[in-house]
């Protein structure tokens, strides 16, 4: 019963197209603020959304309202009304980093996930103005009506939490999305060597799995050619200072480690081994305990 009420909301969610135009001019709005505060430069939007921790920023971060608010509950249940305040007012401070987070994070969603998350959103700014004003009566000594606007706000609060689960659980933001399906045991021939120029993405084909090959300084590099955020195609993105480029939201790996540089992908690309026989590349997946990049992972490169 539960189960078939909450996937007719979502449904009704992921098919309401008239959500996409507040979410165009909310994204719009974003971009402006983010250009005027300098956060699409540099590491700050990565750091945002996680890259610092090669995990999302935003789930842990709204882990802190979800506690504090149920722990107010508790609290006020049992007639702890100063450290009730404290509870919401930490939940708030939680809350308000996890907007920040969760903001840089749905900018780059599309489609059904974007209005998932737009209407999280919504609901957890509902949740934040009741608690702001719980917080605010309690200070003034108004604990009842204080009380009150917790209770209101902790069921929005819960539905949005099932919302944001959903994104991670149904439509995987955040998660790895890089193709893991290449044989491991052997390698796979890819292109022919001369046909990959210096400096400029390559997509080539290793059995069903597209792959990325990237010459740069005269090595060979390749990857799974899709980006671990939301499966970008690499081989039509750019080379950058050694890294490369994805051409959907700018993500960058980079070549030899296929570490993330720059959010919005926190996890890493998939790095492939190389190898040239006979005039032909040859690609196959990294032996797990290769550190990527590291000594062994050179050898079994097979590379001068
Ligand atoms: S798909 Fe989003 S950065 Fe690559």
């Amino acid at each position: 019963m539960a189960q078939r009420v909450l996937d007719r909301l979502l449904n009704a969610i992921e098919g309401d197209d008239r959500l996409d135009r507040p979410g165009h001019r909310l994204e719009q709005g974003l971009a402006f603020a983010q250009n005027l505060l300098g956060v699409t430069r540099g590491r700050a939007r990565g750091f945002l959304h996680g890259v610092w921790l090669g995990h999302p920023f935003h789930p842990l971060l709204t882990d802190i309202p979800i506690g504090a608010w149920t722990t107010a509950l508790v609290l006020d249940l049992r007639g702890h009304e100063r450290t009730a305040r404290a509870a919401v007012g930490l939940g708030l401070a939680g809350a308000l980093a996890a907007a920040v987070t969760g903001l840089n994070d749905w900018q780059y969603t599309h489609d059904d996930a974007r209005r998932v998350g737009l209407v999280h959103g919504t609901l957890n700014t509902i949740a934040l103005g009741l608690y702001g004003w719980s917080w605010w009566q309690r200070g003034r000594g108004r604990h009842g009506r204080g009380r009150i606007a917790a209770l209101l706000g902790y069921p929005v609060i819960a539905i949005s939490g099932y919302l944001g689960g959903t994104l991670t659980y149904r439509h995987r933001i955040g998660a790895d999305q890089t193709d893991r399906r290449l044989d491991p045991r052997r390698f796979t021939r890819v292109l022919p060597e001369r046909d990959l120029p210096e400096g400029r993405p390559h997509r080539a084909r290793a059995g069903d799995v597209d792959v990325a090959l990237v010459r740069s300084d005269g090595r060979v590099h390749a990857l799974v050619d899709a980006c671990p955020h939301l499966r970008g195609p690499l081989s039509r993105g750019w080379l950058r200072d050694g890294a490369i480029v994805c051409p959907w939201h700018g993500s960058a790996f980079e070549l030899r480690t296929g570490e993330s540089l720059n959010g919005p992908a926190v996890h890493p690309a998939q790095c492939l081994q190389t190898r040239v026989r006979d005039g032909w590349i040859e690609v196959r997946p990294r032996a797990a305990a290769s550190p990527p990049g590291g000594t062994s992972a050179r050898r079994q490169e097979g590379w001068p």
